[in-house]
């Protein structure tokens, strides 16, 4: 043992070591040609880098860490959204010079750690916990000083491939901007994502050197320097190269969309959701739908929606946050933005729920019928052409088509109250603020400018005025006929 480097020490591979995960999340992501940092572009709706914190907090570590630079204040305030069971901790890299550098900025949070350090970019989305434990297994089992995760895509343009010497030993990593051409032929692919004990981490990072095509601080080269020191390094193939696909650019993020989005469709239908055609069915990561539930193609559910059993959504409805309740029928092109429906209710075709909006269970909302900060109660009606706002609807209401509430006066909001059982006859403007008292019954044509007793009939009566022949009758039926018109 004199002499050689010395052996990590078996605390070190214990599986009671819980590991350090360090996320690298300082680039600006320049290919994405984006105004907003690589890491924050969401992929079926959640950012990046949440996906990332979501694997490596199946690692039950001791804490995250992740190097936020360009937007740092929004990438760290998307961790903390990202709503994960994990510790964590964030460290400014002031200048991006490189991967290598990267982790020398988060030297601080591991350089007494006693366990593994896993590191990882923030641009990884499809990585899964598993993947990260089975290499996480391989480093623990095999005492090696680091594991480097490695893959064969089909094409390994841009990604560092894998040296080995003739006797089949790992060597070093050469990254695409660096290699000879015979080197840009190996199939063999840095993954990005290592496991490497900190002390040994801790020990190389200070001998790296900016001496490559790209002036970095390459990671890659702190293993070359460990296995250099006599250190052991293993590799670890991940089965599915398209996993560990990072996303540098648009295409490969529209390529992950449809990844994740096959996958978040096949939970569905094989949780009970009939899908007409699950490659036309958009619904983000949180999204959860009820069995027997059918959903037609054009369908967006985007945000926290939520949907009951048995429910139809209609071709080209797009939901965002909103909660649904068994049976409820939505026919096409409805858009609901930020509201509660009831159970077996009917809404649309084309119609708008704005934000706020609330219907009890039996509602029926027809088409071109717009709410906003609205609730209707139980087996309420407006089935045609409405706009209600700011309204509290009790239950057994039928709003007649083309009725509005005028709940803005030009300067302020107002609420319009209509309680149980009101019949609003068609094409009545409600002037906010107004009551309708319980069973009152509004006339076709009224402008509501007072409350409304319980038990009342309420209408306006226009005077009625007719002119025999009046000149504009003339010119009318003079054009009708071909005529030029009098006059
Ligand atoms: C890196 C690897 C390459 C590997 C590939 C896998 C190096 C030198 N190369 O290349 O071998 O095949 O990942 O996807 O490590 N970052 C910082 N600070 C920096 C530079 C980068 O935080 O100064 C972050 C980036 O935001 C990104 C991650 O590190 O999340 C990886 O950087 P990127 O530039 O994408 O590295 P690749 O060129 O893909
Ligand atoms: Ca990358």
């Amino acid at each position: 043992m004199s002499g050689g480097p010395a052996r990590p020490r078996p605390l070190d591979n214990s599986p009671m070591d819980r590991p350090v995960v360090l996320i690298l999340a300082a680039g600006q992501g320049t290919r994405m040609k984006s105004a907003r940092a690589k890491v924050l572009h969401p992929l079926l709706g959640r950012p990046l880098v949440a996906w990332v914190l979501e694997a490596a907090a199946a690692l039950a570590p001791e804490k995250v860490v992740v190097v936020t630079g360009h937007q740092a204040g929004e990438v760290e305030a998307a961790c903390r959204e990202a709503g994960v069971k994990a510790a964590l901790e964030f460290v400014e890299q002031r200048e991006r010079k490189g991967t290598g550098d990267a982790v020398k900025a988060a030297l601080p949070s591991f350089e007494h750690h006693d366990g593994p350090v896993v590191i990882l970019a923030g641009d990884v989305p499809h990585l899964t916990g598993d993947t990260l434990l089975a290499g996480l297994k391989r480093y623990r089992e095999q005492l090696v000083r680091a594991a480097i995760f490695t893959a064969e895509p089909p094409v390994p343009y841009g990604y560092g491939r894998i040296l080995r010497d003739p006797g089949g030993n790992w060597v070093r990593i050469v990254e695409e901007k660096d290699a000879s051409e015979a080197e840009k032929r190996i199939r063999e692919v840095n993954a990005g994502v290592y496991v490497v004990n900190a002390r040994a981490l801790a020990k190389a990072l200070p001998e790296l050197t900016p001496h490559n095509a790209q002036g970095e601080y390459y990671l890659t080269d702190a293993f070359a320097a460990i296995r250099s020191a006599g250190g052991k390094v293993a590799l670890h193939p991940v089965a599915d190269a398209g996993e560990v696909e990072g996303i540098n650019d648009r295409v490969q993020l529209a390529r992950a969309e449809a990844r994740e989005r096959a996958r978040k469709n096949r939970a569905l239908m094989l949780s009970g959701v009939t899908l007409t055609d699950p490659t036309a069915v958009y619904a983000d990561w949180a999204v959860s739908v009820g069995p027997d539930t059918l959903v037609h193609p054009g369908v967006e559910l985007r945000g926290r929606t939520t949907i009951g059993a048995g429910c139809e959504i209609g071709q080209g409805c797009v939901l965002t946050d909103a909660m649904v309740g068994d049976g409820t029928v939505i026919k096409p092109h409805c858009v609901l933005e930020a509201v509660i429906v009831g159970r077996d209710a009917r809404v649309g075709p084309s119609a708008h729920l704005r934000p706020g909006t609330r219907l009890a269970d039996g509602v029926h909302l027809g088409n071109f019928v717009e709410t906003k900060q609205a609730s209707l109660g139980a087996g309420s009606k407006a089935n045609h052409l409405s706009y209600l706002g700011d309204a509290e609807i009790g239950a057994g209401v039928n709003i007649g088509a083309g009725t509005i509430t005028c709940n803005y006066d030009g300067v302020n909001k107002h609420r319009t109250v209509i309680e149980d059982g009101v019949f609003v006859g068609s094409d009545t403007a409600i002037v906010a603020p107004r009551t309708l008292g319980a069973r009152s019954v509004i006339g076709a044509g009224t402008t509501v400018r007072h409350d409304v007793p319980p038990d009342t009939l309420y209408l306006t009566l226009g005077e009625k005025k007719e002119v025999k022949g009046h000149p504009v009758v003339k010119a009318i039926a003079a054009k009708a006929a071909g005529k030029k018109p009098p006059g």
